[in-house]
C-alpha cells in the first residue's frame, strides 16, 4: 500500500508499514534488520564507517547507477524503491567467502581497530562498481 515503505537489502524485498520518518537508514539497518556490519561512528556523516551502496535507475538515461552513501545521514524513507547493499551482502567469514577488497584488507593489514573498516569496504566497493580500473584520482576521491 502506498503508506510503506519498500526497497531491498542485499537483494531481499523489505516491506515496512510502520517507519518514523525520523529513522536513519543506518539505525534501521542495524535495529530492524539486525545488519549490525554497518557501524555508526560519529552519526553525522564525517567518519564513513556507516558507508553502505545504494543502486537505482538514472531517470535520464534508464541504467543503474551505484553510490556510496552515509546510511547515518540518509532517511531509511529516501531509499524507498531502490537497492542497498551492506558489508553483509557482499562477503563474510562466517556465511560466505571474503570479497577480494575484505581478503586484500586483511592480508595486507588495512584497518586498525577495524570499527570503520566495513565503511571503508563499502566506499571501494562501490568505486570498483562504477569502475573496475579506477586510477589513483579515483580512489582519492571514493575513500574521501
Ligand atoms: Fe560517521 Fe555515518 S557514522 S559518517
Amino acid at each position: 500500500d502506498q503508506n510503506s515503505l519498500l526497497f531491498y537489502v542485499n537483494g531481499k524485498r523489505v516491506e515496512d508499514q510502520n517507519v518514523d520518518p525520523r529513522t536513519t537508514l543506518a539505525t534501521y539497518l542495524r535495529e530492524n534488520l539486525k545488519l549490525t556490519g554497518t557501524k555508526i561512528g560519529c552519526n553525522e556523516g564525517g567518519c564513513g564507517a556507516c558507508t553502505i551502496m545504494v543502486s537505482d535507475l538514472d531517470p535520464a538515461t534508464d541504467e543503474i547507477r551505484h553510490y556510496s552513501v552515509n546510511a547515518c545521514l540518509t532517511p531509511v524513507c529516501s531509499v524507498f524503491g531502490k537497492a542497498v547493499i551492506t558489508v553483509e551482502g557482499i562477503g563474510s567469514v562466517a556465511k560466505k567467502r571474503l570479497h577480494p577488497i575484505q581478503e586484500r584488507l586483511s592480508v595486507a593489514h588495512g584497518s586498525q581497530c577495524g570499527y570503520c573498516t566495513p565503511g571503508f569496504v563499502m566506499a571501494m566497493y562501490a568505486l570498483l562498481r562504477n569502475k573496475p580500473k579506477p586510477n589513483m584520482e579515483d580512489v582519492d576521491e571514493a575513500i574521501q
